[in-house]
């Protein structure tokens, strides 16, 4: 492809990585300043843990995509956690299959993560971070031969031997209940892999604030309370009234629902 490379990232280029999502209209934006900046400590801990991250493809010195992936030695498989081109002048013109195909290629030889094996298979859980009018990753991965895991579209692997099944662990951390987080909104946030993980963060506390103004709100950062983290069970993200929230301020609706939900009762003890 002319003019397009694709390098591994490393301490010299991961800022390109932490900025690349970022719309140009936003790298002012507090928010998205903070978000690039926990983007930049997961990054880092992943390089210093792995030796790697991501891949970037360059038009010249400028970053025009990006996959990010880390293995998972448990199950001996790599981690798809996102792949993404963010301008519309770059989609079709094989960026993001150069990505991809760079990764399978790096997988294919023996690693130390895995004990001087293979990986087995590629594995990724999609999620529509897509542009209006832009290919969405789900439709990709399955385009490139990745299957379906169980009965969630999202829910994507690749084998990388033949005849191999994937078959998922159970779910990661689990949200342990606290009292004082009853009759409360509890933030928690720390070292994230997407830069919109804490913007969604901020747009999830104004709903929340919207849907109960009366609800005392409390922010706790893994940076400086790890304790406080680690006794939630390490979860990350919105609590309401002692209960986590799974669905995500980009579906308003169906967000303010389930903190409704969350609150039922709860006003009236105050
Ligand atoms: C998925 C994505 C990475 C593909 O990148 P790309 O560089 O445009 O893809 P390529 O040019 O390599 O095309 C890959 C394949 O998809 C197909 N494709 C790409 N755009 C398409 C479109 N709009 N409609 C149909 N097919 C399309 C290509 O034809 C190609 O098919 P082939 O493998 O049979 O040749 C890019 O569209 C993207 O970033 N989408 C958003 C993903 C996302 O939400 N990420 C999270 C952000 S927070």
């Amino acid at each position: 492809m002319d003019g397009i490379s694709v390098r591994e990232v490393t301490h010299e280029n991961v800022d390109d990585l932490c900025r690349i999502c970022v719309p140009p209209e936003k790298v002012t934006d507090p928010v998205f300043v903070t978000g690039v900046e926990l983007k930049k400590e997961w990054a880092i801990g992943m390089l210093e843990r792995w030796g790697t991250c991501a891949k970037l493809a360059y038009r010249g010195s400028t970053p025009v995509g990006m996959i990010q992936y880390w293995p998972v030695p448990e199950q001996r498989v790599i981690r798809i956690h996102c792949i993404y081109v963010p301008e519309e002048e770059n989609w079709g013109k094989g960026i993001g299959t150069w990505l991809l195909s760079s990764l399978i290629g790096d997988v294919r030889e023996p690693k130390d993560w895995f004990g001087g094996e293979r990986p087995v298979a590629l594995v990724t859980k999609t999620f529509p971070g897509e542009s209006p009018g832009q290919y969405p990753a789900r439709l990709f991965f399955r385009k490139k031969g990745f299957m379906q895991v169980g009965d969630d579209p999202d829910f994507l692997y690749y084998p990388l031997r033949p005849d191999f099944v994937y078959r998922p662990p159970e779910d990661g951390p689990e949200y342990i209940s606290q009292e004082e987080d009853r009759g409360r909104a509890v933030f928690i946030y720390g070292p994230a892999p997407c830069p919109f993980a804490y913007v969604f963060l901020k747009r999830a506390e104004r709903v929340v604030r919207e849907v109960a103004p009366w609800l005392p709100v409390r922010w706790i950062s893994a940076f400086t309370e790890p304790h406080e983290v680690e006794k939630r069970g390490g979860v990350r993200g919105c609590i309401v009234n002692a209960r986590l929230i799974r669905s995500i301020p980009l579906d308003k609706p169906r967000f303010r629902q389930e903190v409704l939900r969350a609150l039922e009762g709860a006003e009236d003890d105050f």
